[in-house]
């Protein structure tokens, strides 16, 4: 039972003050099933480093800069001399994987997901033949993550493509793309057909359309006076036919293959209670749906219709486009969730999304706090989808001050993980929602992807680097290594 929350209390005086603490939830649940995944997840250009190491090519993250709280990171053409980029080093997991990994297996992860660098496997892109060194490297990595038990669960583009693919095909918007994204997937599914099972075909596919510049999701740069929408329109479609394929051919390579799409889940309320901002609340899942609908049902809906009148943009979808839908739709959908939004509207044709919320804190980064909003999105998604579910990123990015002795006692990390942790155990138990695992974002600390910050920290495990770089990348252990360490031996009953 979760107590009065200070939510309650203003809402039944009539204020609306701002929140500025919220229930402590109870430490012990039900738990979950058997055979629950619980891990960490982490993106191999956040982590890695060594970025032209044993052949890698440039990718997309080696040509960002750092940024901060509020200031944009720079995308640049090429690598310029004497700039600071910082997933050139990332947290230097290339040469430390196997610390790192141990440290996980310590707290009894029995899964973590993480992708493949694509640049590591394919320099160009466009190569006609892999990179053995970059095969390899994963090869040692799946191995020793299947030695100490620990189930890989593979994003296969997350965040990362070839540069090359960015500058002389101009990304996604090229079908050229989908042949060069099958290559690859051929060759991973069948390199590590034998040591990895769950795969997901791209990262947070749905902030191709969410974004102003979908950088990261799909390479996207647009020139001056480029349709922005048909742009995006056109580039998610060879996306979904790039990912359907990739179903498709992996199932053929291993029957036992479980491959799904991935989205960023945007939980979001309407403001009031008007119709018009209930009608905004839809509107804004609207450019979400359209990805997992696709993707899920193998068929853009009315929904996805919609989204496109909206949008102003036709798109014509071939017959043969149409097969290669239909015959590749992902088997579970996993998503990150991070926070939830409020949509308002004053027409009921406008859109107005923010991220205030009086009835929420908020994290250091301004994100609002809020574990009820997995729930949601869990039963949200399920209730519209009905296949297996998997939260592969939930966490809590916050300024953590080691204290003389170099430990940080995370207690608000903790607090925050738990809260999350028994929301989704009441999805599974009381709602009755297929969840195959969780796994929280950056369980050791690793380059932001918003801000290129090291400050920006996620993890159960310290790292000894800043935002300029400079740091011995020591790891060591914070308070919330050895509660998330109970809570996965408890199989999420201790918390
Ligand atoms: C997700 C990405 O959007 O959010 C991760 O999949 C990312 O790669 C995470 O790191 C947290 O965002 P940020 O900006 O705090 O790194």
């Amino acid at each position: 039972m979760q107590t009065t929350t200070a939510a309650d209390v203003a809402l039944e005086s009539g204020g609306s003050a701002i929140i500025a603490s919220r229930a402590v939830p109870v430490k012990s649940a039900q738990g979950m099933p058997s055979g629950f995944l619980w891990g960490g997840a982490v993106a191999a250009n956040q982590v890695e480093g060594a970025y032209l190491e044993d052949g890698k090519g440039v990718s997309i993250a080696d040509v960002q800069t750092a940024g901060a709280h509020g200031v944009p990171r720079e995308i640049h053409e090429a690598v310029r001399e004497g700039v600071y980029y910082p997933n050139h080093q990332g947290i230097d997991a290339y040469h430390r994987y196997r610390e790192d990994i141990a440290l996980f297996a310590e707290m009894g992860f029995t899964c973590l997901r993480t992708s493949i660098s694509w640049a590591r496997v394919y320099p160009n892109g466009d190569d006609p033949e892999p990179n053995e060194a970059g095969l390899a490297f994963y090869d040692r990595v799946f191995d020793d993550m299947v030695a100490h038990g620990i189930e890989p669960v593979v994003t296969i583009s997350h965040y990362e493509m070839p540069l090359r693919l960015v500058s002389e095909y101009g990304s996604w918007r090229n079908p050229a793309l989908i042949d060069f994204y099958l290559r690859f997937c051929e060759t991973i599914f069948t390199r590590y057909r034998e040591k990895v099972r769950i795969w997901m075909t791209f990262n947070e596919i749905n902030e191709t359309m969410n974004k102003r510049t979908p950088f990261n999701q799909a390479g996207l740069v647009f020139s001056e006076g480029e349709d922005v929408n048909e742009v995006k329109v056109r580039a998610s479609h060879h996306m979904f036919l790039a990912a359907a394929r990739a179903v498709a051919l992996g199932h053929k390579i291993n029957p036992a293959f479980r491959i799904g799409c991935m989205v960023q889940y945007p939980t979001t309320y309407a403001k009031t209670c008007r119709p018009e901002d209930v009608l905004a609340r839809r509107l804004n899942m609207l450019p979400n749906y359209y990805y997992t609908d696709v993707m899920v049902r193998g068929h853009y809906t009315n929904l996805c219709r919609a989204q496109l009148r909206r949008l102003g943009v036709e798109l014509e979808v071939s017959e043969e486009d149409a097969a290669i839908l239909a015959a590749g739709t992902s088997d579970f959908i996993a998503f990150s969730y991070y926070f939830s939004s409020v949509a308002s509207s004053e027409t009921g044709d406008d859109l107005l999304v923010e991220r205030g919320n009086p009835y929420l804190d908020r994290t250091d980064w301004g994100w609002p706090i809020d574990e009820i909003g997995l729930r949601v999105a869990l039963n949200e998604l399920y209730d519209r989808y009905q296949v297996p579910l998997f939260v592969v990123e939930n966490g809590l990015g916050a300024l953590d001050e080691p204290d003389e002795s170099g430990f940080v006692a995370d207690d608000y990390r903790i607090d925050f993980l738990r809260r999350h942790i028994i929301q989704m155990e009441r999805a599974v138990n009381e709602d009755y929602i297929d969840l195959m695992g969780y796994t929280t974002w950056g369980p050791i600390d690793l380059v932001s992807v918003g801000t290129g910050e090291m400050r920006k920290r996620y993890g159960f495990i310290y790292v000894d680097r800043d935002d300029a770089g400079n740091g011995t990348l020591a790891r060591s252990k914070k308070k919330s290594f050895d509660w998330y360490r109970r809570v996965i031996a408890s199989n999420g009953r201790e918390l």
